[in-house]
């Protein structure tokens, strides 16, 4: 009886998972997306603080278009348990970044090392890719030009852990939810 199963239900999708997006597909999304000329047109921006769209990424990914006005910045987080990349479309952003894996939870300060800053400098046309536990800030340090980028993060919606900086000292403030942060 089965063999004599429909046409349709024989050739309906195998409803398997969908693996799950890598770094470097997350990063191919953030540059085919920046280079969507119409898309980054459509952003609005505003001089007084950044501007958000959500879009739709890869594999059930989180993804933000977002427009940084001249000498705005994130301030030092991490996005805990997701990977992440982005991609600079317009003006240049500057990564600050700690090269150094940190335990993601059970501390409240942590005393760095020297040596564990990196920083990057991606102008339009060029991102990067960042595995879990990545703490770094992004900045707009033009005095007069917006910068725009794409962003996309998988697992979607993570949490997002915000850190002060004194020195080498780094001090967990809060932890946000993805409803707290736009
Ligand atoms: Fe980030």
């Amino acid at each position: 009886m089965s063999a004599l199963s429909s046409p349709r239900s024989f050739s309906a999708p195998a409803r398997g998972r969908v693996p799950a997006p890598s770094q470097a597909d997350l990063l191919d999304f953030a540059r085919r997306t920046a280079a969507d000329t119409e898309l980054i047109d459509s952003l609005p921006l505003d001089p007084e603080g950044r501007t958000w769209v959500r879009l739709q990424g890869p594999g059930g990914s989180e993804a933000w278009l977002i427009g940084w006005p001249p000498g705005t910045g994130t301030g030092w987080h991490d996005h805990a348990d997701s990977v992440g990349a982005f991609f600079t479309a317009r003006g240049e952003l500057k990564e600050n970044a700690l090269a150094a894996r940190l335990p993601t939870d059970g501390w409240k300060t942590l005393e760095l090392s020297e040596n564990v800053d990196r920083e990057r400098r991606l102008p339009a046309g060029r991102g990067r890719a960042f595995g879990r536990h990545h703490v770094h800030e992004v900045l707009n340090e033009s005095t007069e030009e917006h910068a725009i980028s794409v962003h996309a993060y998988y697992p979607p919606l993570p949490r997002i852990r915000r850190y002060s900086r004194t020195g080498q000292v780094l001090r967990l403030e809060h932890v946000e939810r993805p409803e707290d942060w736009q």
